[in-house]
């Protein structure tokens, strides 16, 4: 399988989870791997995103917007890890935002840990009493993140890169 990993990652997480998936194809030909779209066409192309406002950061947003008639598998790592449900309507938000002529073969997400300087924001959000209560989740969250993506986050992107072999090799 002739494929490319396009992709962008501000703190790590998400090129952490590329890394994984070029490791599980490394038998194939990766013929971009990084933000630059494959000069040649590819069996499938790999996105993958930190999540912004939902969905494909604004670097993303440029060049998918470039993305015309190929097979798409879709991948992003985000803040949040509540449930299936919420990383779902990621992977939903990513394919909408797909120029329509495409086609989603899989898509993957999966909690990444969020940055220090959040957790200063939240604790500063902690010393008034109408933000608290928020503030307390918050730090929750930042606390579960922290050590995503995790060991079982690694293999769910190994299953996602050979389901896109099984469905493009
Ligand atoms: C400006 C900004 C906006 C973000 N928006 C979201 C969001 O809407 N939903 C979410 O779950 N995480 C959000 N995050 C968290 C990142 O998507 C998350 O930490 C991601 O794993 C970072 O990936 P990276 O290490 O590849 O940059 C946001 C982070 C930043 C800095």
């Amino acid at each position: 399988m002739k494929y490319a990993i396009v992709f962008d990652s501000k703190t790590g997480n998400t090129a952490h989870i590329a890394g994984i998936i070029r490791d599980t194809l490394k038998q194939h030909r990766c013929v971009a791997f990084g933000q630059e779209l494959p000069k040649e066409e590819v069996d499938v192309l790999f996105l993958g995103s930190w999540c912004d406002k939902g969905g494909f950061s604004e670097t993303m947003q440029m060049i998918v917007a470039q993305v015309h008639q190929q097979r798409v598998a879709l991948f992003a790592t985000c803040g949040f890890g509540m449930d299936a449900a919420y990383f779902r309507k990621i992977a939903d938000h990513l394919g909408e935002q797909l120029p329509k002529d495409n086609t989603v073969v899989a898509s993957f997400v999966c909690q990444g840990k969020l940055p220090q300087g959040v957790l200063h924001r939240y604790e500063a959000m902690l010393e008034k009493e109408e933000t608290q209560a928020a503030a307390k989740q918050m730090i929750r969250n930042y606390e579960q993140a922290r050590t995503h993506p995790d060991e079982a986050d690694e293999k769910q992107a190994e299953a996602f890169a050979l389901r896109v072999l099984s469905q493009c090799g």
